[in-house]
């Protein structure tokens, strides 16, 4: 569902009252607070799931802005581990700085994942636009030089350029790379991404197929069937598996929270069903959770970034039987 209807959606629902966009949006947005977000993984825990937290927001336009974030997510972190959730963090790096001022920017990210490794928690680097795609990948293998590995990175499956990015941090880290792969959610020029369905399904599945032939770590990020399914037969073409043993060679010791070389993540509120169908037979499901006070600011702006968003929301509630949470 693209196209003009997708862009009604969108134009109608940024015109709603706000109290209308935040009751479409309690089903993906966990609350304003920690408090909320660790309810809803407490919940969720029954369900066998795990999590990554992110705090909305993103690009910043002072870098006073990024010590919000930095306090944020240290609350989190004692949040997270006082009530043993297991549960990663995820991070956009440009609300930690790294447009405004790198080094800056840097220093702040550095901060966090070091505080998360004393707690032998994982922090994720979402990627943003392409403005950044480059920076971010830069900044985990910085860390990773000054040895902080409980940091990786998420590809988009959209890009041109992400098969030659798998290259790169082989390259680099070895097995030690940890991805998410998606399709990704920005709308990039014609001359750096896909994006025509069937183009985004098959370089995404290539993505998984290189990554998962190169050694790494592999987050699936997909409610799409044509996704998950080929990373169910990919993973079992190379020996992987629910109750399976990571066959991964030189993989080095699994880290707390991770899967058997993988995993598959869901957005919170986007097909449960299904997640609640990988998890019986075994895999491990992470549900990614966005809570804070900006999610209307951050709502608007995915929409308008992405009309299908706006759509695949519309879809939810007019034919609920499509997507339960
Ligand atoms: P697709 O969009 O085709 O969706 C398949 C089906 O799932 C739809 O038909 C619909 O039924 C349902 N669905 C999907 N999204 C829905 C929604 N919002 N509401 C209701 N139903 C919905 N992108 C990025 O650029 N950088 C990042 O760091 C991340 N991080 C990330 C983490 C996780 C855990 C996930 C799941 C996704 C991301 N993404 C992301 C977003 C990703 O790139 C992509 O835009 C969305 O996941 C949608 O793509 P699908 O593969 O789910 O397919």
């Amino acid at each position: 569902m693209t196209g003009w209807f997708s862009r009604l959606v969108v134009s109608m629902t940024i015109r709603m009252p706000k109290w209308f966009v935040g009751w479409v949006s309690r089903r993906y947005v966990a609350g304003n607070t920690i408090e909320d977000a660790i309810k809803v993984m407490q919940r969720l825990s029954k369900e066998d799931a795990c999590f990554t937290v992110d705090v909305l927001g993103e690009e910043i336009s002072t870098m006073a802005e990024a010590q919000y974030f930095y306090d944020e997510y240290s609350r989190l972190i004692e949040a997270i581990i006082s009530n043993n959730i297991d549960s990663d963090l995820s991070i956009k790096p440009t609300a930690f700085g790294l447009l405004i001022d790198r080094d800056k920017g840097y220093q702040n990210i550095k901060n966090l994942v070091a505080m998360a490794n004393d707690h032998g928690m994982f922090v994720r680097l979402d990627m943003e636009d392409h403005r950044v795609t480059q920076a971010t990948i830069d900044v985990v293998v910085d860390l990773h030089k000054e040895g902080l590995t409980n940091v990786g990175t998420v590809y988009q499956g959209r890009l041109f350029r992400t098969l030659d990015d798998i290259d790169y941090l082989e390259n680099k880290l070895g097995p030690a790379a940890d991805y998410r792969i998606c399709k990704g959610i920005y709308l990039e020029p014609e001359d750096i991404a896909h994006s025509g369905y069937h183009e985004i399904v098959s370089a995404t599945n290539a993505s998984i197929d290189k990554m998962l032939a190169a050694g790494a770590y592999c987050a699936i990020a997909s409610h799409d069937k044509p996704v998950i399914n080929h990373a169910l037969s990919a993973l079992e073409s190379h020996g992987m598996g629910p109750n399976i043993e990571d066959p991964r060679k030189n993989a080095g010791k699994p880290r707390k929270g991770k899967g058997p070389g993988y995993e598959f993540q869901m957005l919170l509120g986007v097909r449960g069903p299904l997640r609640r169908k990988l998890a019986a037979k075994g895999h491990k499901t992470r549900v990614y959770v966005p809570y804070g006070e900006k999610w209307y600011e951050y709502s608007i702006r995915r929409l308008q970034e992405n009309p299908t968003v706006g759509a695949q929301v519309a879809k939810a509630f007019l034919m609920p039987w499509t997507n339960r949470p």
